[in-house]
């Protein structure tokens, strides 16, 4: 048998998702119409013999349970939701649960980090991983230097695939082979993430033995539980014939900004042509919007005919499009109306918000502005843009109210 583990972190992670995390925790902000966690949680379907998901973090179990509970229900597969009562790290929050995901008896746990946008080519990864007998394997992918530095650099063994050496967000360039966030593991994983804890708790008891060096080991190190899978155990692992590589060379993007998400929507809604195209609008019929590119439409929303909509549009529930309105690049999440004429462009717009008659949102976004803070235009839940209010690269707060136009504000 095999698990699935997705790390999906805590409320005090995922501040660069506000004002949009202000409502839901990020895991669940919706990307093609589907929460973010949806979709690793559908790619471990793919997977043979999976007996179990958990999702672990540190939110609210409430904030939870609805989603994880429908979704048991949509895959006929038991999803689990497991609190920790504190940040463990990436590492310590799966030991933390280790009798709970044994409770199986797994041969094999995957671990996937819950913000990136990739293919997820677990079932590929779980043949490699068997193939090369060791006890982990990552999923690795090249990208360009200026951009590794974000991530974990690595480099593997061009004919083995072994990790030989692995650095995380170095400041000086090791290699432009990247950690994806996402692993399998045969459970000895946890003997290694217990012997992080146990050296560390050995190496505090040594400094105890000079009070001043205890009062510097209390005020700066890391408590023995909290264990970082890259630095604490991909590091020293490396290069000792226990982890191993897979590459991908489909897409893959880390989604650390509300930005990356519109470009993460995109993906997943071209894939969607592979893995579930009644998924997407085909805008045939007389009675249906002009459709352009990849454009996901919730059943429930009531779309003019006279609506032009895409490319990259997710429109989630009970969403009304007025008549002539334009949609382009953006998630509109549920409950938002859009009147008629209005026009909507490189924006993400918030639950329960309006944009009036003639009125517009919209950022002059080019590729690779999705970084920037005000790259494109966010509007938090329950905003209104009054009609013929033009908003421009800007960020709305939740429960606002624009009778004026704005540009490049943040407005409080
Ligand atoms: N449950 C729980 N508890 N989850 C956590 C905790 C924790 O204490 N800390 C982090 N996470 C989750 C995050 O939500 C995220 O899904 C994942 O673990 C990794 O988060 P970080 O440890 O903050 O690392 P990162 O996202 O900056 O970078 C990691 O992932 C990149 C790929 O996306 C590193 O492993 C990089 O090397 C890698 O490139």
């Amino acid at each position: 048998k095999v698990v699935a583990v997705i790390m999906v972190g805590g409320p005090t992670k995922g501040t660069r998702f506000r004002p949009l995390s202000f409502a839901i925790p990020k895991p669940l902000i919706p990307l093609a119409g589907q929460p973010m966690v949806h979709h690793p949680i559908s790619a471990c379907k793919r997977i043979p013999n999976l007996a179990q998901i958990y999702l672990i973090g540190f939110y609210d179990e409430r904030e939870f349970a609805l989603y994880v509970s429908s979704i048991s229900n949509e895959l006929k597969l038991p999803v689990r939701y497991l609190k920790e009562d504190k940040p463990h790290g990436s590492a310590g929050g799966l030991y933390y649960f280790r009798d709970i995901i044994m409770e199986d008896s797994p041969s094999h746990i995957f671990l996937l980090n819950c913000d990136v946008c990739c293919s997820f080519p677990l079932a590929s990864m779980l043949e490699a991983h068997v193939k090369y007998g060791g006890m982990g394997t990552m999923l690795v992918i090249k990208v360009s230097a200026e951009l590794a530095s974000e991530f974990g650099e690595l480099v593997a063994d061009p004919t083995t695939n072994e990790l030989l050496h692995y650095t995380e967000k170095p400041e000086t360039f090791v290699s432009d082979l990247i950690n994806c966030g996402v692993y399998i593991f045969t459970p000895d994983i946890f003997s290694a993430i217990q012997d992080v804890s146990t050296n560390r708790e050995g190496r505090a008891n040594l400094r105890r033995v000079s009070s001043f060096e205890a009062l510097q080991y209390a005020t700066r190190s890391i408590p023995p539980d909290f264990v970082r899978l890259d630095q604490d155990i991909l590091s020293p692992l490396a290069g000792k014939k226990q982890l191993y590589t897979y590459e991908t060379n489909d897409f893959w993007e880390q989604i650390k900004t509300p930005g990356i998400s519109l470009k993460c929507s995109e993906l997943y809604l071209a894939q969607y042509r592979h893995t579930s195209p009644h998924l997407l609008s085909s805008g045939d019929g007389t009675r249906s919007a002009t459709i352009v590119g990849d454009v996901y439409i919730h059943p429930s929303a009531k779309v003019h005919p006279s609506a032009k909509i895409g490319p990259n549009a997710s429109i989630s529930a009970n969403v009304r499009v007025g008549a002539g309105a334009r949609l382009i690049n953006c998630i509109i999440l549920d409950d938002v109306e859009i009147k008629e004429n209005a026009v909507v462009i490189n924006s993400i717009v918030g639950w329960k918000s309006s944009i009036g008659r003639w009125s517009r949102a919209q950022a002059s976004s080019a590729e690779g502005d999705y970084n920037k803070k005000l790259g494109i235009t966010i509007l938090g839940e329950a905003v209104t843009v009054e009609d013929e209010v033009v908003v421009v690269n800007s960020i709305v707060l939740p429960n606002k109210t624009l009778n004026v136009s704005v540009q490049e504000e943040i407005i409080l």
